[in-house]
């Protein structure tokens, strides 16, 4: 059976002050069985989400937002996989603000998932196509060349062995209060699924979990969950509210329920 995850992403969003009492109340309000919980914060806010969350909830994963793609040297401003160590088990490479913002291509977010995975962190890669890209009907092309670009350099067993987790998030649902539907969403898991199907690979694409991510609510949450090919979400704006998230994971712990009960 697939983990069922609700991972938040903070973006630029809380500060070392406030991020700790954030994550204890997000926290608090997601004590649900059967659900993967994870809190990404700002690098900087690492510290106070694990410092908070350490007592009372524990089983809260914490992720970074990003990895670089060296191990050390001269690169300003960067954080290497091994500087995590204590900080972090999870990490999100590989999503579209960073494709945007930071120029990252295929082959970069491969060699950072290689890092991630050599530091023992789990990775949540996200891939997505633009609104352009849907409207020529290039979706899932978009997606498999950008799954085969990123995972060509890495063995498929380590993926397994690290547990790969992978994020479904069209660039045009991101932000916009747009979200795709659960039937656009299920029909990319399958097309993930089957561009992960690697003849004599030890993946095996039934085992990984996908998530769906771009504009999720309390609200919509049903709707992507309902798919059997969709293992939670990756929430942006929403992971922000304790309200939200309430919701989101209240719901995902139904999920978690009735595959147990069906397993
Ligand atoms: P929103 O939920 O704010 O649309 O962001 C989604 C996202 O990018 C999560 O990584």
């Amino acid at each position: 059976m697939r983990d069922v995850i609700v991972a938040g992403n903070w973006k630029m969003h809380s500060t070392p002050a406030d991020a700790g009492d954030l994550a204890l109340t997000i926290a608090a309000r997601t004590r649900v069985a059967g659900v993967v919980r994870v809190i990404c914060p700002p690098y900087v806010c690492l510290a106070a989400v694990r410092d908070a969350l350490a007592e009372s909830d524990p089983d809260v994963a914490i992720g970074a937002q990003n990895v670089h793609h060296e191990l050390q040297g001269a690169y300003t401003g960067e954080v290497s996989a091994p500087m995590l160590a204590g900080l972090a088990t999870w990490v999100i490479v590989g999503h579209s603000e960073r494709r945007r913002d930071a120029g990252e291509t295929d082959a970069l977010i491969g060699r950072k998932l290689g890092r991630a995975i050599d530091a023992g962190l789990r990775p949540i890669l996200c891939v997505g196509e633009r609104l352009d890209e849907r409207e020529a009907g290039v979706q899932v092309a978009v997606v498999r060349r950008q799954l085969a670009g990123a995972l060509a350099e890495v063995d498929a067993g380590r993926l397994a062995e690290a547990r790969l987790v992978i994020a479904y998030e069209p660039v045009w649902a991101i932000g916009t209060g747009r979200n795709a539907s659960g039937r656009d969403a299920a029909a990319m898991s399958g097309a993930i699924r089957e561009a992960l199907t690697l003849p004599g690979q030890d993946l095996d694409p039934e085992l990984i979990p996908i998530l769906y991510g771009g504009s999720v609510t309390s609200a919509n949450i049903a709707e992507f969950l309902a798919e059997p090919s969709i293992d939670g979400a990756l929430v942006g704006g929403a992971s922000l509210k304790a309200d939200e998230m309430a919701g989101i994971v209240a719901r995902a712990g139904l999920t978690a329920t009735a595959r147990g009960a069906a397993a």
